[in-house]
């Protein structure tokens, strides 16, 4: 595995960051360097500094980190405070009319929500979700479109303590119900439907699909009002937004939670079995969602922050609701898509609302990208200053073209990896201060101890030779468990070496500057268009299907998505058709929502397989990509299916 990742890409372009941005940065370089000369010098006395500097404590703390019961590590554990406290009332005597959040509607409606108003939402949310009987610990499952009252839930559930699970509207009813049924939640908070891209999607409809099988935990369920498009109400269980929150108060005394208190649960896919529910602290995770957000963008207060993401994903988490917040800035929030009604909706958007700060994927810059240059081209995008990507490697062809197309080479490209996992930005350039490098997201920040090992442990010190990228220290923002399963977390992270080493999932080579560059996932996780998804799940999905007897799930690259998903499918009887290959498409999509879609099923007798049984997926994913198959064959139990497997695809 590791020792055979090679890194083929050599890159030496390297791009100091500009002149006029350190100029007017918040943060110099010299602030830099003492961050990481304090990191190094007493790893646990800088969490400890950041954490008094950044965070509002209702009870400071004495410990910084227990790691007595390794790998279930607390951090700043007899020390209380409430999440929402730091977002929004600390704030209020010094910029309650600033504006928190600028939103812009799929169709093009604006709306500027100040902190005061903000606060006096979530405020309301909050004693709606106390009325209804809600408290500390109780979990409350999300499903909602990308619109403020998705951030106001959130806050609300933070402000009373319970424990939110934001499930992505675009998941179906399958995924819904089972994570409710994990979590237990005993609230759901959705909406009758929204407008994406100008088209319907009737949330409600899904969530009842959900409703109507399981979830028995699930007692309320408050629905949003944002489609118009009749939505089922089911007396005694459904209540509309506007009616829960009606007559009550704008103020509600936030509940002071241990720090380490659960504050969210985030289902993610893994390699094996259902998804994940990631589990964040409150202390230690609001920590890192300021620090990155003050040190990797230099977020200040004249900035105009817009991270594009989705309030289902983790980066909506950390870089919409949680960090913007409680570093008291201005920020873009938006329920549409980068296309619609036309390809510079994001250039567009940009402009008008003065844009400093953009956050996006990979996969919308190459879309973009492949539109055409005259699309930003319209437009000035000279209110911007930093330009930032997440979720998936950036190839550099499309790192090029966003630094020159959209920051005019007058912008830092900000490449930052992280996982959810991990809560918040760990191996990213700094945009005052690091030198970045096209498809590099360069250094670790100050208090991460990354490393790259090799399968028996030993640091891999050959620039050209991959590895496993690990975490040799805990950090504050770092997940606590898996929701219901702490020996899958024990397993997963900190299996392969030792209880203090995180093992994140991705492989990763280090150039003779020791910047890092991530190389991919080495399990079977595949990562479309910045979603992870289990190749386990598309493939427990297929087997579903009543025509179906094994499938095995591989990725190619693919031009725009970064990978697409290639299955290859036994029927119980033969006949494989056009017609079944469609059908089971739209199964899967079914089942596990738009973005598991396979691009392509191909039928065969058999897969391939070793004389233990086990399906040889490195073989497939040769196959599908169709490359020449140079692996050994020797081991396999059925050599000649090989043949037959290229020659359907081709
Ligand atoms: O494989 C890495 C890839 O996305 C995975 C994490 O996915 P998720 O938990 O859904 O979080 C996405 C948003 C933080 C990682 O294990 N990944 C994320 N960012 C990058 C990346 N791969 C390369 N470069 C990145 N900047």
């Amino acid at each position: 595995m590791s020792n055979n990742i090679e890194s083929v890409l050599k890159e030496d372009r390297v791009f100091e960051p500009p002149t006029a941005f350190v100029e007017q940065a918040t943060l110099k370089p010299a602030d830099v360097d003492a961050l990481y000369k304090a990191a190094a010098d007493d790893h646990q006395g800088f969490w400890a500094d950041q954490a008094r500097e950044h965070i509002t404590w209702h009870t400071p703390f004495e410990q910084v980190l227990d790691d007595s019961d390794a790998p279930f590590f607390k951090w700043f554990a007899d020390g209380q405070l409430n999440v929402s406290y730091n977002c929004l009332d600390r704030h209020l005597e010094s910029r309650g009319d600033k504006i928190a959040i600028i939103f812009e509607g799929d169709d093009g409606g604006v709306e500027h929500i100040s902190y005061r108003e903000l606060h006096a939402r979530v405020c309301r949310f909050a004693n709606a979700l106390k009325t209804q009987g809600l408290g500390k610990g109780d979990r409350v499952v999300i499903y909602l479109p990308n619109v403020p009252q998705a951030a106001v839930a959130m806050l609300a559930c933070a402000r009373i303590g319970a424990i939110h699970s934001v499930v992505f509207g675009g998941f179906s009813a399958i995924s819904l119900r089972d994570r409710i049924d994990d979590a237990s939640a005993r609230m759901l908070i959705t909406a009758d439907g929204n407008y994406r891209g100008g088209k319907l999607i009737p949330l409600k409809e899904t969530a009842d699909k959900a409703l109507s099988e399981g979830c028995e935990s699930i007692e309320k369920v408050i629905v949003l009002k944002r489609a118009d498009c009749n939505a089922n109400i089911t007396e005694g269980r459904d209540m509309w937004w506007s009616d829960a929150v009606d007559g009550q108060p704008d103020q509600c005394e936030p509940e002071w939670v241990d720090a380490e208190h659960p504050l969210f649960i985030l289902y993610t896919s893994g390699s094996t079995g259902k998804p994940k529910g990631i589990q964040h602290s409150s202390g230690g995770y609001l920590l890192g969602a300021i620090c990155t957000c003050r040190w990797v963008f230099d977020l200040g207060d004249d900035d105009v922050f817009w991270c594009t993401a989705d309030v289902g994903w983790v980066t909506g988490h950390t870089y919409i609701t949680y960090g913007p917040t409680a570093c008291g800035a201005t920020q873009v929030m938006f329920e549409g898509v980068p296309t619609y009604p036309e390809p510079d909706r994001f250039w567009q958007m940009v402009d008008q609302h003065q844009v400093s700060i953009f956050y996006t994927a990979p996969t919308a810059i190459r879309a973009l990208m492949k539109q055409g240059d005259e699309y930003p081209q319209r437009h000035a995008l000279d209110s911007l200053k930093v330009l930032g990507t997440v979720g998936e490697p950036i190839n550099p062809e499309a790192w090029m073209w966003y630094r020159r197309m959209i920051g005019h080479e007058r912008c830092p490209i900000i490449d930052t990896w992280w996982q959810t996992e991990t809560g918040a930005h760990m191996i990213t350039p700094i945009a005052s201060y690091t030198p970045t490098k096209p498809g590099s997201a360069t250094r670790a920040l100050p208090g991460i101890a990354a490393d790259i090992l090799d399968e028996s442990g030993a640091p891999v010190t050959d620039a050209h030779q991959g590895g496993v990228l690990v975490m040799t220290k805990p950090w504050p923002y770092m997940l606590r468990t898996i929701w219901n399963d702490p020996e899958r977390y024990k397993d997963t992270y900190f299996g392969m070496y030792d209880a203090h080493t995180y093992v994140a999932g991705d492989s990763a080579q280090r150039d003779e500057q020791g910047n890092f560059r991530i190389l991919g996932r080495i399990d079977d996780v595949v990562n479309v268009a910045g979603h992870r998804l289990g190749t386990m799940e598309v493939e427990s999905a297929l087997v579903a299907h009543e025509a179906v007897a094994e499938a095995a799930v591989v990725s190619r690259p693919h031009e725009v998505k970064g990978e697409a998903i290639v299955a290859f499918v036994i029927l119980k009887t033969d006949g494989g058709s056009e017609k079944l290959a469609s059908e089971l498409r739209d199964w899967v999509s079914e089942q596990l929502g738009a973005i598991a879609k396979p691009d392509e099923i191909r039928f065969a007798d058999g897969l391939p397989k070793t004389r233990s049984g086990k399906i040889m997926r490195r073989l497939l994913r040769t196959v599908a990509r169709g490359d020449e198959v140079t692996q050994d064959v020797s081991t396999l139990e059925n050599p000649q299916i090989i043949d037959q497997l290229q020659a359907r695809g081709a």
